[in-house]
């Protein structure tokens, strides 16, 4: 669907050269959701931009469902963009028009027939569910509101591919998540396909089926998402994990939780993937008769799967234990001891 390959991308400027992206390797593959995540300055809208040709990569090829982008004339970039189109983190409308005739700008500019163009604003704005706010400007929308016309504009010449970028940051926790819904919700009815960049973890975790994340301008990692999760691997991908999952208030907790158990046993339990939704601790518990307190849990959930851990403390001995351990691995259950 999407390759990028070998692409670097370096800013001349009048004191020194910029590499902005560098030496990136990529593959999206049809209707997936795949994310790019990465500090300030990692390279996020650079690299995004390569793949509608507002860039130029320096170095290397871009080839977007087919079609080579980088080297393509200005003209063909043009009508490939009906195809890649993009939101952006500010939404980009216009201001003086309205949000139906925001939706139809890219129609008329693409001379779409009047009639045909006020059906299909009808149908898109259904979609993003603005219907009874067709009439209003976009200064009279809420943030969340702006960024439906942004998608619902986005879509009007039914795009293969749709680029976001930073398209929640400018919307508080709670519209970010609805946002994030509708995009999953179009990527199914559309068999669209998103790359999006984003600083937040979160927005990885909801809805991405992969990602690759970015320092300095190289990938420093790629894989599903929940792999990103359960086994990062480089110092950036760890610190977005830690963020995500805010183990350091866990830390503070577990000393108190220590001393409220001082004869218990206390162990982590790591749940990675789909089995956190099967009944495996309540099964292992009754199966030993075994007497527990659940002391903290964190269980997250990513867009197929959960993964997260539940501390537990409990009075057992070596060899149950050891049974238990054993037990749960089974299941893909990590058990640590965390104090005994
Ligand atoms: N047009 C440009 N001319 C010169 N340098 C640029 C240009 N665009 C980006 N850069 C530089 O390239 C690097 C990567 O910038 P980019 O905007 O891609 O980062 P980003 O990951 O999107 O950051 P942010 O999260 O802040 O949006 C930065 O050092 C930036 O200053
Ligand atoms: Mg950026």
């Amino acid at each position: 669907m999407i390759d990028i390959s070998n692409v670097t991308k370096i800013f001349k400027t009048k004191n020194q050269n910029i590499t902005a992206v560098d030496n990136v390797g990529l593959h999206v593959k049809k209707g997936e959701i795949f994310g790019v995540i990465g500090y300030s300055g990692a390279g996020k809208s650079t690299l995004i931009r390569l793949l509608n040709g507002l860039e130029q990569p320096t170095e290397g090829t871009v080839t977007v469902t087919g079609d080579e982008i980088s080297g393509m004339s200005l003209k063909d970039l043009r009508r490939k963009r009906q195809k890649v189109s993009m939101i952006f983190q500010h939404f980009n409308l216009l201001w003086s028009r309205t949000v139906a005739e925001n939706i139809s700008f890219p129609l008329e500019i693409a001379g779409v027939p009047k009639k045909e163009r006020r059906a299909r604003v009808a149908e898109l704005i259904r979609l993003v569910g603005l219907e009874g706010r067709e009439n209003n400007y976009p200064s009279e929308l809420s943030g969340g509101q702006k960024q439906r016309v942004g998608i619902a504009r986005a879509l009007s010449n039914e795009p293969q591919v749709l680029l976001c970028d930073e398209a929640t940051s400018a919307l508080d926790p709670e519209t970010t998540d609805e946002v994030l819904d509708l995009l999953v919700d179009i990527t199914k009815k559309m068999s669209l396909t998103i790359v999006l960049i984003t600083h937040e973890m979160h927005v990885i975790r909801k809805i991405c089926d992969r990602a690759a994340v970015m320092e300095n301008g190289k990938v420093v990692e790629v894989g599903p998402v929940i792999e990103l999760f359960q086994n990062p691997q480089s110092g950036v991908t760890k610190r977005f994990v830690k963020d995500d999952i805010s183990d350091d208030d866990h830390a503070v907790a577990m000393e108190e939780i220590k001393a409220a158990f001082p004869t218990s046993t206390i162990v982590k339990l790591t749940f990675v993937g789909t089995r956190t939704k099967s009944p495996i601790v309540s099964q292992v518990i009754r199966d030993y008769g075994l007497d527990v307190n659940i002391l903290s849990g964190n269980i997250k959930q990513t867009n197929q799967e959960s993964y997260g851990h539940l501390y537990i403390a409990l009075d057992i001995n070596n060899e149950t234990l050891e049974k238990i351990t054993a037990e749960f691995k089974k299941h893909d259950v990590t058990l640590e001891v965390e104090s005994r």
